[in-house]
């Protein structure tokens, strides 16, 4: 018999049931549940609707329920319908009458958007330590190469070299702004449902200030209705975790491309890549690819629950039911995303040489002429002009762009800007790829991954 059975004359249809029940995926929220019922119950104390007894032996049964699911021996029954009826089918069964007060003014409405956003403060809590750790990674992996350069891209095409670290450490601002918006998302969501009854609160005097308390969130709800029916939290972390998995992918995109013969600017470590069934030779970066792949199902999640929630009329419609199972994935897919990517920087052997002789090309060097001009008085434009011109006699002529600006001593000696790793050693403007912007640049990621990590 289902906990509603009261009203009803005949049973639920199996094919119904099967639509609706929630408990195969929503047990993952018991201990969320159950925090929340703990909470619930001192409420009911305060509110004088629980004797100080009833209370503890509600709070000591909960937390033996607890223990069934920590241990893997909490038993479902056919009726449980979803995580919330089982914990208090449970409750009942070994607290009796005080078991069947748990509910007291208290819906699965409030309940699950309670269990939910309590949950999801704690997962992107996680989400926010993992990726804190990928950008420590990505420092240090720099930092391990600390004159390493390679060349710059844009359009894919070479651009300018760039150091190592700067290019490692350009992702790593990404995901410290990631974390920001993580922290942002979890600030607005902790704010507690838990009073609001099924839509309308409840004639019993509860007061969901002290609950909220309890559960330490910063406020109550303070509209019912709302409390119960948006699942903007939902939305916005799934936001937050796709552009967190679009950054990953981006990163992976660019692990495949180093690590390919035609870059062969890295190797991954054989622990942190795959064979071939099939081609004895090969080793491939699946990681990396699959940290591309699994952005593709984190913005599936995100559309899809947009989708479902459009055109919902207020209040609780049975359709939220459909967030869980979206946000449950994200969350697990990205966490296992961060360690796998974590793990592959770290085995990451960057071929020092080969990608100084790709940044070495004297044509990523036009830019430097042509400021070297500028530096001597002549206009931007103009300087432009004249390397190009002879950029374009180099090509011509397949020449080097050292030999032919050689060629033109009147423009000025330009020798010592072609030397290895000269352009980068010149270059000085803040928040550039030249060794003492790199530093700089350093020092204040580190300050803002401290202070992110401090909000952990
Ligand atoms: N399993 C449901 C959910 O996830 C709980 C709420 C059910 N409420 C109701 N009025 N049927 O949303």
């Amino acid at each position: 018999m289902t906990l509603w059975a009261g009203r009803f004359s005949s049973a639920m249809d199996q094919t119904l049931w099967d639509l609706s029940e929630s408990y195969s995926f929503d047990h993952v929220l018991f201990a969320h549940d159950i925090e929340g019922s703990v909470a619930h119950a001192r409420g009911l104390e305060s509110a004088g609707l629980l004797t100080h007894e009833e209370c503890e032996t509600l709070c000591a049964t909960l937390a033996t329920i607890k223990g069934e699911f920590d241990q893997g021996t909490f038993e479902r029954h056919a009726n449980d319908e979803d995580i919330h009826m089982a914990i208090e089918r449970r409750a009942t069964e070994l607290a009796g009458a005080v078991g069947a007060k748990l509910h007291t003014s208290r819906s699965r409405n409030d309940q699950v958007a309670t269990t939910l956003r309590l949950f999801t403060r704690d997962a992107l809590t996680e989400i926010a330590r993992q990726t804190l750790r990928l950008a420590d990674t990505l420092i240090h992996v720099g930092e391990k190469y600390p004159e390493a350069y390679l060349p710059g891209y844009t359009h894919l095409q070479r651009a300018q070299p760039v150091l190592l670290s700067h290019h490692l450490q350009a992702h790593a601002f990404s995901l410290a702004r990631d974390v920001d918006r993580l922290f942002d998302a979890r600030r607005r969501l902790n704010v507690s449902p838990l009073g609001a009854g099924a839509l309308a609160g409840t004639s019993l005097p509860i007061a969901p200030a002290v609950t909220a308390t309890l559960l330490g969130f910063d406020e109550p709800f303070a509209n019912s209705m709302d409390a119960v029916s948006d699942r903007d939290f939902v939305v916005e972390s799934l936001f937050d975790i796709a552009l967190l998995g679009v950054h990953l992918s981006r990163m992976g995109e660019e692990l495949v491309l180093w690590t390919t013969s035609e870059f062969d600017f890295a190797t991954l470590g054989d622990d942190f890549t795959t064979g071939s069934s099939m081609l004895p030779q090969k080793k491939n970066s699946d990681v990396a690819e699959l940290a591309r792949a699994k952005s593709g199902r984190l913005v599936g999640n995100l559309t899809g629950l947009l989708v479902t929630l459009k055109g919902l009329p207020l209040s609780y419609n049975r359709d939220l039911q459909e967030d869980k199972e979206p946000l449950f994935d994200s969350v697990r897919q990205v966490v296992l995303v961060l360690a796998a990517m974590d793990g592959a920087y770290r085995s990451m052997r960057f071929h020092v040489e080969a990608a100084a002789a790709a940044a070495d090309d004297p044509l990523l060097v036009a830019i430097d002429v042509a400021e070297r001009l500028v530096a001597h008085g002549t206009p931007f434009r103009q300087a432009h002009e004249i390397a190009g011109g002879l950029v374009g006699r180099a090509i011509r002529e397949g020449r080097s762009l050292s030999e032919v600006v050689g060629e033109e001593p009147s423009l000025g000696d330009f020798d010592d800007l072609f030397a290895r790793g000269a352009a980068l050693a010149n270059r000085r403007s803040p928040g550039g790829s030249g060794p003492d912007a790199a530093e700089d640049q350093r020092t204040r990621l580190r300050h803002l991954l401290t202070s992110l990590a401090e909000k952990l």
